[in-house]
């Protein structure tokens, strides 16, 4: 039976994703721009060509949406595949705002299209990996990546590329954990309740060019006072939108806010430092890699965990 085993790295975005112009396809309402972090990473085997089709996912039965989700991507390879087993781990806290679903799709696509002996350009797999979740279009490529919001109806030109390679700046993204369970409202959900209730929404989707413009020359240039203002912009701004939804989308707990307050005291301080959020409670930190450990005591005093990240390479196959 063909089998393939891949591995890929979640990525932290930087001018964010929120908000969809088309549901069938994935396709999102603004371009995005992000870095991709390792250690953590998503190993995935596929087996293609078994009993039934079936996920086991971090050691248990995935529920019926995971599965619905990730045969749908398997349909994507091939609409007359066989059934498939996809087993896949994360070495990080699954669904608590850590991306893990980034790492996810983009590991699935590569095993699935490897075990199918399909070959892909980087630009399809991305593609492909954006249909099961859009942050995983930018999973697919190491370093620094944007997710281009593309113009075509199909949406073959809304995948990601790199605009910058892994060792291009050595930075740290440090992950703030003090509420490592489950969120309580996915980001799918959260956004198309953005989109469909929130005044601010299209004020966000007005917003987000002018900060990835902005947020793609900090990163070409190295210049870390410039992203963070454009990282912090952009947060903001987001959740922002979806604090204005009805019933409001709210994942900011206390930990939040002492988190951004301590990187606001640091940056006063002289360290270059800036914050950003997802849909869950956890802060990450941008630093340079020279102030990680600095940064990391310090916010220790307001977390349960810190970890240190450092940019991380594209998705891979396990020979
Ligand atoms: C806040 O990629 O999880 O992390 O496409 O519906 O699967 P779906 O959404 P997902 O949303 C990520 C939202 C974000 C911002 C970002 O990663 O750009």
């Amino acid at each position: 039976m063909p089998v393939a085993t891949a591995i890929a790295h979640p990525n932290i975005a930087l001018c964010k994703y929120w908000g969809k112009r088309d549901l069938a396809l994935n396709l999102p309402s603004v371009g995005s721009l992000s870095l991709t972090l390792a250690p953590f990473s998503t190993t995935t085997t596929v087996e293609w060509g078994a009993e039934r089709d079936e996920l086991v996912l971090n050691g248990q039965p995935g529920t019926a949406e995971e599965a619905r989700k990730v045969f749908a991507v398997c349909d994507l390879v091939d609409s007359w595949r066989p059934r498939v087993r996809v087993t896949t781990q994360n070495d990080f806290p699954t669904a608590a705002g850590l991306a893990s679903s980034s790492s996810a799709f983009a590991a699935l696509v590569l095993a699935a299209c490897a075990a199918a002996g399909e070959k892909r350009t980087l630009e399809q797999l991305s593609v492909m990996a954006r249909r099961g979740s859009g942050s995983a279009a930018r999973s697919i490529f190491g370093g620094w990546a944007e997710w281009a919001l593309g113009e075509r109806s199909d949406g073959m030109d809304s995948h990601a590329f790199e605009i910058a390679p892994v060792d291009h700046w050595d930075v740290r993204m440090l992950v703030v954990i003090f509420d490592a369970g489950p969120k309580g409202v996915s980001s799918r959900a959260g956004m198309l309740r953005t989109q469909e209730t929130s005044p601010y929404y299209s004020a966000w989707v007005a917003s987000a060019p002018r900060d990835l413009a902005e947020g793609r020359r900090a990163v070409k240039e190295r210049d870390l006072n410039a992203l963070g203002r454009v990282m912090e912009r952009s947060a903001l701004r987001m959740h922002a939108s979806m604090m204005a939804a009805d019933p409001p989308v709210l994942y900011w707990k206390s930990g939040s806010v002492w988190a951004q307050e301590c990187v606001r005291g640091l940056r006063d301080q002289g360290v270059p430092c800036a914050w950003t959020m997802d849909a869950g409670p956890n802060v990450k930190v941008l630093v340079n890699a020279a102030d990680a450990q600095t940064v990391a005591d310090r916010l220790r005093c307001v977390a349960d965990e810190v970890h240190i990240l450092e940019p991380g390479g594209p998705a891979r196959l396990v020979p």
